[in-house]
C-alpha cells in the first residue's frame, strides 16, 4: 500500500503543540456539546456525565472539549446544563473536587496519548431560555435590550415570546462581574487539573452578542464600533491570563459570521481573529458560525456562500469548480472563512501568530476532515455529531492501514429518523435541534 493511500489518516495522526506548550496527540477535536445531563435548574457534573466522558477519553481524540459549562447559574442554555454554582468558586471544595474527577475522567492515564482536556465556559446571555436558572418572568442579561427573533410570522412571534425573555441591558458593574466569573471559572478548571478552557464567544451567546452589531447597540466603551464590541472578550482573556500559568491553554470559539441580517459579518469576524492574534494569550480559535436566529452550525448541510448571498440579498457567487478530489470532498461548513482567517493570522507579527485554528462543522468523512489540515488551513478539526454517534471515531479515521479511498476509512453516514418531516417546519431552530 502506498503511503499516499492513507495520506489523510497520516495527516490527522500528527500531534500538534499549542502556544502554551501542551501537545495534542492528534488533530481530531471532540467539539463542545451541551450534554443536558445536569439536574433541573443546572448542577455539577455527575456520574452519568463522567461515564460518557470516559467513553470519549478511550476514543483516541487529540483534544476533548466539554459541553458548555455555565459560569452563571441564572443563565443556562437549557434547564439541564452543567453549571458552576453561584459560590466563591475558589473556596468551594465540593466544586473543586467534582471538577477534579471530571478532569480525571477525560485525561485517563494522563500519558502522551491522552487527549488534552478543555472545559468550555459560557454565559448564555439573551439565548438563555425562559426559566433556565431564573424565574420565567426574569429578564436575561445582554449587551442591549433586543428581543430574540428565531421564527417568522405571528406564530413565530408567539413561539419566541414563549421561549425567550426580553433582555435587560447590562450595567458596567454587571459586565465586571461577568468577566470575574469567567476568570474564576478558568482558575477553578486549572486547579482541577484540566489542560485549558475555551471561552464560548460564538452561536449568539453572551460574548457573541457583544461582538454582533445587531445585538450590541451600546453607546459606552463596550459598543459603538467593532473594536469596542470585542473589548469584553479581550478583557476576559486578559483577566484569565493574569490568573493562570502560561502552560494552561486558553481557547476561544468564534463565529465566522452570524449569517443574519445586521449581524456579525465575515469581515467583522476576520478582524476579531486578527485582534486575538495581535493581542496574544490565546492558544486556539475554534471556528464556527450562526446563532439561534440562524443555527447554521447545527444544520445537516450548510453552504456559507449561499447563506451570505441570502443575507446580503445578492446572487450567490458561483463556487470555483473543484480542483482535486480533496476539494471535491469538502464538507466543512466554514472552510472559506478558515482560509481567510489563516492568512490573516499569518500576517500578524509577534507570538500571537502561533495561535492554532480549529475548524468545526459538517465534517463526516476522513477525506473531509483531512482536507483542511493537509492544505494547511487549520491545525485541527472539531467533530460534533459524529462524535456522539461514534465516540471512538478516531480509531477508524486515524487507522492508516485502511486507504483513504476505502469506504471503511469513515463510518457510515447516519440520518435522524423524522428529520425530513421536521425540516418542513418553518422554524430553523427546531429543524436543527431535531438532529442534535
Ligand atoms: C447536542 C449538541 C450540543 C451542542 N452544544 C454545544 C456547546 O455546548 N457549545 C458549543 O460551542 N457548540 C455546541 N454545539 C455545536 C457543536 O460544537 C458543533 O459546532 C456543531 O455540532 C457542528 O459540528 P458537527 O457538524 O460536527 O456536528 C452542539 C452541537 C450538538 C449536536
Amino acid at each position: 500500500m502506498s503511503s499516499s493511500s492513507s495520506e489523510g489518516a497520516k495527516a490527522l495522526s500528527q500531534p500538534f503543540t499549542l502556544p502554551c506548550g501542551s501537545t495534542a496527540p492528534n488533530r481530531l477535536v471532540k467539539a463542545p456539546m451541551e450534554e443536558m445531563m445536569g439536574s433541573l435548574g443546572g448542577g455539577l457534573p455527575n456520574e452519568k456525565l463522567l461515564k460518557i466522558y470516559k467513553h470519549w477519553a478511550d476514543g483516541g481524540w487529540g483534544i476533548i472539549i466539554t459541553g458548555n459549562v455555565a459560569i452563571d447559574s441564572t443563565h443556562l442554555g437549557t434547564p439541564f446544563d452543567i453549571t458552576l454554582p453561584s459560590t466563591n468558586l475558589l473556596k468551594d471544595d465540593k466544586t473543586i473536587q467534582t471538577f477534579k474527577k471530571y478532569a480525571q475522567s477525560i485525561k485517563g492515564k494522563g500519558d502522551d496519548k491522552s487527549p488534552l482536556a478543555v472545559v468550555q465556559l459560557v454565559h448564555a446571555g439573551r439565548q438563555s431560555m425562559r426559566g433556565s436558572g431564573r424565574y420565567p418572568w426574569q429578564p436575561t442579561l445582554a449587551p442591549s435590550s433586543i428581543s430574540m427573533s428565531t421564527s417568522k410570522g405571528l406564530i413565530g412571534k408567539v413561539i419566541d415570546y414563549a421561549l425567550w425573555n426580553t433582555p435587560k441591558e447590562m450595567t458596567q458593574e454587571e459586565i465586571k462581574q461577568l468577566i470575574q466569573r469567567f476568570v474564576e471559572g478558568s482558575v477553578l478548571c486549572h486547579q482541577a487539573g484540566f489542560d485549558g478552557v475555551e471561552i464560548h464567544a460564538s452561536h449568539g451567546y453572551q460574548i457573541a452578542a457583544f461582538l454582533s452589531p445587531r445585538t450590541n447597540v451600546r453607546k459606552d466603551q463596550y459598543g459603538g464600533n467593532a473594536r469596542n464590541r470585542a473589548r469584553l472578550l479581550l478583557e476576559i482573556i486578559d483577566g484569565v491570563r493574569q490568573r493562570v500559568p502560561k502552560s494552561f491553554a486558553v481557547g476561544v470559539k468564534l463565529n465566522s459570521s452570524d449569517y443574519v441580517q445586521g449581524g456579525l459579518t465575515e469581515d467583522d469576524a476576520l478582524m476579531n481573529v486578527k485582534w486575538l492574534a495581535e493581542h496574544g494569550g490565546v492558544d486556539f480559535v475554534e471556528i464556527s458560525g450562526g446563532n439561534y436566529e440562524n443555527p447554521s452550525f447545527m444544520m445537516d448541510s450548510f453552504d456559507s456562500e449561499k447563506e451570505l448571498a441570502k443575507v446580503n440579498g445578492t446572487a450567490k457567487t458561483p463556487s470555483k469548480p473543484p480542483t482535486s478530489a480533496r476539494t471535491q470532498a469538502r464538507e466543512a461548513f466554514f472552510q472559506n472563512f478558515a482560509l481567510r482567517a489563516r492568512s490573516s493570522v499569518q500576517d500578524v507579527k509577534g507570538p500571537g501568530r502561533e495561535m492554532a485554528l480549529i475548524l468545526t462543522g459538517g465534517l463526516r468523512s476522513r477525506t473531509g476532515m483531512a482536507g483542511p489540515v493537509l492544505e494547511g488551513i487549520v491545525d485541527g478539526v472539531g467533530i460534533g455529531r459524529m462524535a456522539c454517534v461514534y465516540p471512538d471515531l478516531p480509531k477508524t479515521i486515524l487507522n492508516d492501514s485502511v486507504p483513504d479511498t476505502d469506504p471503511k476509512s469513515s463510518p457510515p453516514k447516519y440520518t435522524m429518523k423524522g428529520s425530513g418531516t421536521v425540516a418542513l417546519l418553518p422554524l430553523k431552530i427546531v429543524n436543527a435541534g431535531w438532529g442534535t
